[in-house]
C-alpha cells in the first residue's frame, strides 16, 4: 500500500520534471534564434550549399560549368597576382619550393617548367627556367596527360600533385615549407573557413616567404569600385559593419600585407601579397554566416569579438 503511493508520487514527479525539461529546451531554442546565432540557425542550408559546391569540384567533362575555370596559364597568374610575382618566382633556386593552392589542372606550374620551350609564347613570367620544386594542390584530381608526361620527365621531387582533400587536412610534415605560395581563384576564394585557411597557408611559409592571392567582388582597400550589394565575399565585424578584406588581413600578427585594388576591372578585385616576417602568426578568427555554392561561391564571414 505504502509502496504503491510512493511509486505513484515518483511517476507524477518524473513526468512533471520531463515536462519542465521540454519547456526549458523550447525556451532555450527560441532565445537562441532570437539572439541571432546565424551560424547555428542556418547550418542545414550552409551544409546543403557546401554539398552543391562539392558537386562543382567533382564535375567532369561536359558537366564542368563554363565559369569554373581550372586551366589558367602562368601568364594569367602574372595578370591576376600582385606586381612583383614573376620576379619573386624567377628568384627561386633549385632548393626552393612553390605551392599552388587550388591549382586545378596545374597549367601554371606546367608553364613554369616549359618556359624554355620555344613554342611557349614569351608572355609575362617568361624565361623563368623552372628551377624550383613545385607542388600543385587541388581538392579534385584534374591532372592532364600533359601533367603526367611532365612529371615522368622531371620526377616526383620537382613536380608533385596532391588531391583528395582540402588544404586544412594536410599536416605540416606532409607538405613541408615553401618560399612562395600562390592562390588564383583557389582556396582563398572558395574556402568556408577563411581565417583557418590563411593561418594554414602562413604556417607553411618560411620566414621571409610570400603568399600571393586575389579575391574578386569585395570591398576594396582603396574604397573605390563599389557594387550595389552584390559582393561575393563579405566580411563584417561583431556589430555587423563592413570590414575590408585587407584591413582584416592587416590585423594578422607577424606578416606584412600589401594590397593592389583593381576598381576598374569587371568586378572590383583585390590583389594581395603577404610576406611572413616572424613565426608567431595569428589570424583574427571569423565565423561563417553565409555560403552559396558557385564559382566562386558567395560568402559572408563575421569577425569574432
Ligand atoms: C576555379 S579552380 C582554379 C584553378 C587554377 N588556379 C586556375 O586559375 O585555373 C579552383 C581550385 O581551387 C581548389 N580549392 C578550392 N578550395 C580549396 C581548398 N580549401 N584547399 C585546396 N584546394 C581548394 C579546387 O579544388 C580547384 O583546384
Amino acid at each position: 500500500m505504502v509502496m504503491g503511493w510512493v511509486e505513484a508520487a515518483m511517476k507524477e514527479w518524473q513526468s512533471a520534471a520531463a515536462r519542465l525539461a521540454f519547456v526549458i529546451a523550447i525556451v532555450v531554442q527560441a532565445v537562441a534564434a532570437g539572439a541571432g546565432w546565424p551560424q547555428e540557425a542556418g547550418q542545414p542550408r550552409i551544409d546543403e550549399e557546401i554539398s552543391k559546391q562539392d558537386k562543382i569540384y567533382r564535375s567532369r567533362g561536359a558537366d564542368v560549368p563554363s565559369g569554373y575555370v581550372t586551366g589558367r596559364a602562368l601568364s594569367d597568374y602574372a595578370e591576376l597576382l600582385a606586381s612583383g610575382f614573376c620576379d619573386a618566382l624567377g628568384s627561386l633556386s633549385s632548393s626552393d619550393r612553390w605551392l599552388d593552392v587550388g591549382a586545378g589542372d596545374g597549367q601554371a606550374i606546367l608553364d613554369y617548367f616549359a618556359l624554355t620551350d620555344d613554342r611557349v609564347p614569351a608572355e609575362k613570367c617568361a624565361g623563368l627556367a623552372g628551377r624550383a620544386r613545385a607542388v600543385a594542390l587541388s581538392i579534385e584530381d584534374r591532372r592532364s596527360d600533359r601533367w603526367r608526361q611532365q612529371a615522368d620527365i622531371l620526377g616526383g621531387d620537382r613536380l608533385r600533385y596532391l588531391s583528395g582533400q582540402r588544404l586544412r587536412h594536410y599536416s605540416a610534415e606532409e607538405l613541408g615549407t615553401f618560399q612562395i605560395i600562390t592562390d588564383v581563384y583557389g582556396g582563398f576564394s572558395y574556402t568556408e573557413d577563411l581565417s583557418k585557411f590563411v593561418e594554414k597557408v602562413l604556417s607553411l611559409l618560411d620566414i621571409g616567404g610570400l603568399f600571393y592571392t586575389m579575391v574578386q567582388s569585395v570591398h576594396l582597400e582603396d574604397g573605390k569600385g563599389k557594387l550595389d550589394g552584390s559582393y561575393l565575399t563579405e566580411l563584417v565585424d561583431a556589430a555587423g559593419r563592413d570590414v575590408k578584406v585587407c584591413s582584416w588581413l592587416k590585423q594578422t600578427a607577424c606578416v606584412k600585407v600589401g594590397c593592389e585594388s583593381k576598381s576598374d576591372w569587371d568586378t572590383p578585385t583585390e590583389l594581395i601579397k603577404i610576406r611572413k616576417v616572424c613565426s608567431g602568426v595569428s589570424v583574427p578568427p571569423m565565423k561563417l554566416l553565409k555560403y552559396e555554392a558557385g564559382y566562386p561561391p558567395g560568402r559572408r564571414f563575421q569577425l569574432e569579438p
